[in-house]
């Protein structure tokens, strides 16, 4: 492995279409941390083994020195109202429950009986205590032991030692996020960035307004390496796509954390301004208009669309229609920059959570493991909507479950043009997976780009150096 020391072009746009990092110096809040924070860590120059997409020894790999030893994004807050509620959180071979002890605490616990190790609680539920359906174990939301039917058969065993086993549980932002590694960093410290710059995105006051599971035939980390870059845009989501968002003139950053290990990655797309592929007669301004008509659609279905000015900034115009919504339907003073009214810019958090700083496009993704084929994974994607200020916190919706025959675009008509967005990712994941199992088995590995997979080629670093110990 080289590192990287050739001088890299970061990204490709003109005057009429400019660069992501020009078009935020144009932004109402340019001395926003947001615009102002770049990452300039350069990865070093990885080409990855196809192996690591199906072979079940790197799978296994994965699972004791990554997955277990990192933070996990397992549940919202919201998914377990009131005490007593838990949810699943399975990783790969692993599971974990999440429970709401107190009104505001909660615990995570291996989710394996502590007498002959069954699994305890495989769907949402409630109730006072966590019962084994084996033998009746029972435990408090807080784990510890409560009843063993025929306890003198247990003499060793009281509420104390008896208790669930515990994995750590931080959060943030709404978020429940576990780590079953004793000794790794805080939740806080691998965050880096993500708190200071989603600080007037206000996380913790969303709700899921959607939220979509779905087992897809593709490794884990075939399945969230599109998120990693705007590169596949053109190709995979067409002309449409090129002419409403600037693809080739994404920026993107890679952030040192609070440990010194860069454990974050960023992408930001800017909208309004067509891709360098599509083609010369699509402007600015035709890109604006559609921008707005669309996000009117997906996000405020009973506006009518303003036109854009010509004569005036355009992409400000887009921030300011989209602060008046967010005024209007949630009663919002919305702080942030221009560019999270109309970007996306995608948060990487290793290994594998995507939180996207975007108003236009709210998500939070996490790709996680099958338990046993390494060619298969779950994506759990949210959609967080702002609860509205003044008004009580709208419910979370429950998942929507998608086996793998399942199509986004046929079952999720709550996302709008996305689901037919979501889908032609998934389409191509598909592809992926069959594809690295073919590939020349003397030269089976990948080949990246230097700027626009830059937050691939640093995940892939990363990766490398988990495996690795
Ligand atoms: S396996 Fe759980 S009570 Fe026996
Ligand atoms: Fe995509």
């Amino acid at each position: 492995m080289t590192v990287q020391t050739r001088k890299i072009q970061e990204g490709f746009g003109n005057a009429a279409r400019p660069l992501a990092k020009d078009l935020l110096k144009l932004d109402s809040r340019s001395d926003d941390p947001i615009i102002t924070e770049t990452g300039n860590h350069i990865p070093e120059r990885v080409n990855f083994d196809f192996r690591q997409y199906y072979d079940r020894d790197y799978a296994a790999a994965e699972y004791e020195k990554i997955l277990l030893k990192t933070w996990q994004m397992a549940a919202r807050e919201e998914d377990i109202p009131n005490v007593g509620n838990r949810v699943p959180f399975d990783l790969g071979p692993g599971s974990f429950i999440i429970s709401r002890s107190g009104p505001d605490e909660f615990k995570a616990f291996f989710n394996s009986c502590r007498h002959r190790g069954a699994m305890l609680c495989t769907k949402k539920e409630a109730g006072e205590t966590i019962k084994c359906p084996v033998h009746g174990w029972e435990w408090k939301p807080n784990g510890k032991l409560s009843k063993i039917p025929g306890w003198w058969d247990f003499p060793d065993l009281t509420p104390k030692n008896g208790g669930l086993r515990e994995v750590r549980l931080e959060r943030w932002g709404g978020f429940l996020f576990i780590n079953a590694d004793p000794d790794a960093p805080s939740l806080k410290d691998e965050l880096g960035v993500i708190p200071e710059h989603f600080a007037s995105f206000d996380m913790e006051n969303r709700y899921t307004s959607v939220r979509i599971r779905k087992l897809i035939r593709c490794n884990w980390k075939i399945g969230q390496e599109p998120f990693q870059e705007s590169y596949h845009v053109t190709e995979t989501h067409g002309p449409f796509a090129a002419s409403l968002v600037g693809d080739t003139q994404t920026q993107y950053d890679i952030y040192k954390n609070g440990q010194g290990h860069v454990g974050i990655g960023r992408n930001l797309t800017p909208s309004g301004v067509p891709s360098m592929n599509s083609p010369s007669e699509n402007t600015m301004v035709a890109s604006a208009n559609m921008w707005i008509a669309g996000i009117a659609h997906f996000l405020y279905p009973d506006e009518t669309p303003i036109q854009i000015d010509p004569t005036q900034d355009t992409r400000r115009q887009m921030a300011d229609w989209h602060r008046a919504m967010q005024k209007k339907y949630y009663n919002r003073e919305v702080t942030s920059p221009d560019t999270v009214l109309t970007d996306v810019a995608v948060y990487f958090l290793f290994p594998n959570t995507l939180l996207h700083l975007s108003e236009m496009l709210p998500y939070s993704w996490s790709f996680t493991p099958h338990a046993t084929d390494p060619e298969m994974c779950y994506v759990d994607l949210r959609m967080l909507l702002p609860c509205p200020v003044g008004q009580p916190r709208p419910p979370a919706a429950e998942p929507i479950i998608l086996d793998v025959a399942d199509k986004v675009s046929e079952k999720a008509p709550q996302l709008d043009f996305q689901a037919n967005v979501v889908q032609e990712d998934i389409d191509n994941m598909e592809l992926l997976q069959r594809g690295v199992r073919a590939s020349d088995p003397r030269n089976h590995h990948s080949h990246l780009g230097l700027y626009q997979e830059m937050v691939l080629r640093h995940w892939h670093a990363t990766y490398d150096d988990y495996m690795s110990r």
